[in-house]
């Protein structure tokens, strides 16, 4: 089989290819990536000098790129990681995101009909639910939760999510969804929370914790979602979505104070700054469906994988600096320095 899978370069999807590339020689995997500010070839070092894998850079949202690639190359499977993924960016300038998740995915599913692929995977997240309530932990996102966004980045993503399930609906296109809660683990860009307080951790650099941290995320290492998408494209029933998370709450004080503890350093590091604009107060999911459909299970939890996640970037320290002294630099002077956040 080939495989197309957009945003190989990213966090998750570097950690798709690496995977699979590894585990099924036979198969052939096409990384498509723009290389924005998220994507890092780095990620894939280990995948570049195998026989079936290949690089390509461009766009999802060039039409004509896309049309001519599938022409070329006429993938069996699409799987689609590429996206504008930070949710603070998109409240800054939500733009960038309607192109690359929205048009981005329906030029994907437009080539993906023209060409016939056998399944169009649309890697989606638990966002599109919106959040729950702190003081009802006896609620959790299922696939029949409805809609309903809060960010610019979950309404793009949940919109992107229609289109998929209307193409398969009204032109029988073979998809699935899946919809994944917090991931964490190596090479995840330094902007998002638990490599952010890794970094700034081990230079005693302040970390800011937005509002009261009290906030709760469901985290899943990311080798785990990796391994559930392989499930679903191979085994799961086309035209379904199915909910990926493996009951790993945590408020993100909780989060922090873990990564400090294992650091060894102070709590006062922490500085709590201005709340994110219509910050989600709690996700969650419950995994019933690919656990008793795909039999799924996670196999690492909170404790074991975010062990491994900071040794991981203890022992990548190049990675993570060589990201920090470039243009990122420029983002946290204005996301967190220039709007009185952190003080330098
Ligand atoms: P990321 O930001 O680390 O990576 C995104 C990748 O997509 C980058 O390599 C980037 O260069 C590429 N890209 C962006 N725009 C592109 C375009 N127009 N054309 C081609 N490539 C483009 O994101 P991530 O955290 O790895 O997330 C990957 C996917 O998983 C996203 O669709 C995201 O919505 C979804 N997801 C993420 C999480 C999470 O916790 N990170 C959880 C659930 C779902
Ligand atoms: O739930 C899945 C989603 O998880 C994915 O779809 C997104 O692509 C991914 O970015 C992630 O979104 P979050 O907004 O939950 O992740 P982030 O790492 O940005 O923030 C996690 C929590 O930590 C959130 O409640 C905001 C808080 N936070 C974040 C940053 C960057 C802080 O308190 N301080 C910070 O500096």
């Amino acid at each position: 089989m080939k495989f197309l899978v957009t945003g190989g370069a990213g966090f998750i999807g570097a950690n798709f290819v690496n995977y699979m590339v590894k585990k099924y020689p036979e198969d052939m995997f096409i990384n498509l990536d723009k290389l924005t500010y998220a994507g890092n070839l780095e990620n894939c070092k280990e995948s570049e000098n195998e026989p079936n894998y290949k690089f390509v850079k461009g766009d999802i949202a060039d039409r004509e790129f896309i049309f001519d690639l599938f022409e070329k190359e006429r993938p069996d499977v699409v799987v689609n990681f590429a996206a504008e993924s930070h949710v603070d960016r998109s409240i800054e300038d939500p733009e960038i995101f309607v192109k690359t998740n929205v048009l981005g995915t329906t030029t994907l599913l437009d080539a993906s009909r023209e060409f016939g692929v056998t399944r169009y995977h649309q890697v989606s997240t638990d966002e599109v639910y919106g959040d729950l309530p702190l003081d009802r932990p006896d609620l959790f996102f299922t696939e029949e939760t409805p809609i309903h966004t809060s960010s610019p980045y979950s309404s793009s993503k949940a919109a992107a999510d229609l289109f998929v399930k209307a193409y398969h609906r009204t032109y029988g296109l073979p998809v699935t969804i899946s919809c994944c809660s917090n991931n964490y683990g190596p090479y995840q860009f330094p902007e998002k929370l638990i490599p952010l307080m890794i970094s700034r951790a081990t230079a005693d650099e302040k970390l800011p914790v937005y509002g009261d941290g009290a906030n709760v995320r469901d985290w899943l290492y990311v080798l785990d979602h990796c391994k559930a998408i392989d499930l679903i494209i191979r085994h799961g029933k086309v035209g379904e979505t199915y909910n990926i998370g493996g009951h790993n709450e945590r408020s993100n004080l909780q989060v922090v104070k873990t990564v400090l503890n294992a650091v060894n350093k102070p709590e006062s590091l922490i500085t709590y700054v201005q709340d994110r604009k219509g910050h989600d107060r709690r996700y969650a999911i419950d995994p019933a469906k690919i656990e008793n459909e795909l039999g799924w299970k996670p196999e690492e939890n909170f404790d074991t994988g975010i062990a491994k996640t900071i040794q991981w970037y203890l022992d990548n320290e190049d990675w993570w600096k060589n990201i920090l002294s470039g243009d990122y630099q420029n983002y946290f002077q204005k996301m967190y320095v220039d709007k009185g956040r952190v003080e330098e």
